[in-house]
Formats: structure tokens, C-alpha cells, sequence
């Protein structure tokens, strides 16, 4: 596996492997990769010929200077981690290459109607910064197809609409979330977390597992619903920010007669703030 951190170096090996008549899939990633950051690169190479990830701490995603500094930085056990599991080439930029005129004079993309929602209300920001280093990553890589992870369910969906929007030529796939035994998501932020506040996470799950047997066995008040989650969120010592039944194509508010809808919650235990959502379709 390849290791560049120059925008020129990519390019160089990209135009080599293009010439080749080699396909390329883009993973995207901020590093301290875990199990499901590994399928995201196994599901990369089942439909690529090769393969890049991508290691870069986004200073303009974090709208809290203290958790962008406490971001876990692991490069060498990541790049052993992706090294034996058939990744190509390791993309490892730094703030200047990917900033070169600093941030405050970087042009922005902003995707309406997905950043000021959900997780868009409690982080400012947040989704100009992912939009915007997503749309750098893509232009850096011209890879065919690019995947990333359904935890970030909202994310997902803000970069597909990104790339529809602005007719970008590359295909957006997600990969399922990979969950420790007692259900708790997989998130770098995980590490945050003591052992007892790990078993004690895990309830963030089983109150959307709740809500989506609930709405499968008929219930269809989803404001009850959601305020019935926030509380027993509280009393299991979170201190949650939302808990939304929403239509999984939009994430609008679900109503009843959707059919296809998708549970999120964002909630913080201890110094973490964890995300988590299912899906929950109706026939
Ligand atoms: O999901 C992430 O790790 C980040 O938001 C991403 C997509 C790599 C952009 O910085």
C-alpha cells in the first residue's frame, strides 16, 4: 500500500491507474479506524479495482475546538489495519495541503434543507465542513464511486444530495453500522467512554429498537413516541439532543402513511456525544 500526502502524488498514481483502465473507489475517513470503517474498505474493493482511503482530521467540520483536539490520531495501527485489508493507497493530507489559502478563505458548499436539521441544529457548521472536504476529496480523486458509512445516516443522505445537486460524476454508496455485542454503534468517539459508560451506551440503541417495534406493532404517534425515548434516555443518565422519526429519503418529519422511515438520535454520555439510528419500513 501506497502512503502520499500530496494533492500532486495522488494525482500522479490516479492518471497511472486510469491509463491502466483501472476503476477507483473513495473511502473517506478521519482516521482511528475501527471495524466498520474495515467493511467500508472491503465493500470499496468488491466494486473497484482499486482502492483509496482518505485520513484527514477536518478542522472545518468541528464546530467544538476542544473535541477536534481530542480527535484519537492512530495513523500507524490504521495504515497497518488498511494495508492488510487490500487498500491501495493511504491519502494522508494535511491541513495545509487541503487549506492551502487557510480556512476562512476557502469557498464552501452548503446543501440545503440537510445541514440545519438533526445533528445540523446542535453543531453550526458541521455540514458546510463535511460538504465542503467531501467535494475537495472527491475533485482530489476522481474515483468512480465512494462509500461511506450509515451511522452518519444524515450525512449519507446530505452527500448524495450534494452530489445530485451539483451533477457530480461519481456513485455514493453506504455500508451498514457495525455495532459492538451489547448494540452500541461503532464510533471513534467510543473511546470517550468509560467501560461502565460502554454498557450503559448501549441503551441508545435499544430505545430506537423499542420505537421501531413500536411503530412495526401499529403505533403511529411518533411526537409520544419520541418524547417517551428522551425521557428514558434521561433516566439512563444521557443527555439527549434528538430523538426523530423522520421519512428515510429526506429525513422530513415521518407522518402517518410513510412508509419508509428512519430513527435517529444523537444524545451525550459522559464526554461523548454518540449518534445511532435504524431503519424501520412498513409494508
Ligand atoms: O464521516 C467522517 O469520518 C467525516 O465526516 C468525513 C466524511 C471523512 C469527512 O471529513
Amino acid at each position: 500500500m501506497q502512503i502520499v500526502n500530496s494533492v500532486s502524488a495522488l494525482h500522479a498514481q490516479v492518471k497511472a491507474w486510469r491509463q491502466q483502465k483501472q476503476t477507483i473507489a473513495l473511502v473517506p475517513t478521519m482516521g482511528n479506524l475501527h471495524q466498520g470503517h474495515i467493511s467500508l474498505v472491503k465493500h470499496a474493493k468488491s466494486v473497484a479495482d482499486k482502492v483509496i482511503v482518505s485520513i484527514f482530521v477536518n478542522p472545518l467540520q468541528f464546530d467544538d475546538k476542544d473535541d477536534l483536539s481530542a480527535y484519537p490520531k492512530t495513523l500507524d495501527a490504521d495504515s497497518q489495519q488498511l494495508g492488510a485489508n487490500n487498500c491501495d493507497l493511504l491519502f494522508t493530507p494535511t491541513v495545509e495541503e487541503m487549506y492551502p489559502h487557510g480556512m476562512t478563505a476557502q469557498t464552501t458548499v452548503t446543501v440545503p434543507g440537510m445541514d440545519d436539521k438533526l445533528c445540523g441544529q446542535n453543531r453550526p457548521g458541521h455540514f458546510d465542513g463535511v460538504a465542503t472536504v467531501v467535494t475537495k476529496l472527491f475533485n482530489m480523486v476522481q474515483a468512480d464511486i465512494a462509500v461511506f458509512g450509515e451511522k452518519d445516516y444524515q450525512q449519507l443522505l446530505l452527500i448524495k444530495k450534494m452530489v445530485a445537486d451539483l451533477n457530480l460524476a461519481i456513485e455514493i454508496a453506504g455500508g451498514p453500522t457495525f455495532r459492538e455485542p451489547n448494540g452500541l454503534a461503532m464510533s471513534s468517539r467510543n473511546q470517550y467512554l468509560t467501560e461502565q459508560q460502554r454498557e450503559q451506551a448501549a441503551e441508545l440503541h435499544r430505545t430506537l429498537l423499542s420505537i421501531q417495534k413500536q411503530i412495526v406493532q401499529g403505533e403511529r404517534d411518533y411526537a409520544l413516541l419520541q418524547q417517551q425515548a428522551l425521557e428514558r434516555l434521561q433516566d439512563s443518565g444521557f443527555t439527549p439532543e434528538y430523538v426523530d422519526i423522520r421519512c428515510a429519503d429526506n429525513l422530513e418529519l415521518a407522518k402517518e402513511g410513510d412508509r419508509e422511515l428512519r430513527i435517529l438520535a444523537a444524545a451525550r454520555l459522559g464526554k461523548a456525544r454518540l449518534i445511532d439510528n435504524v431503519a424501520c419500513n412498513l409494508a
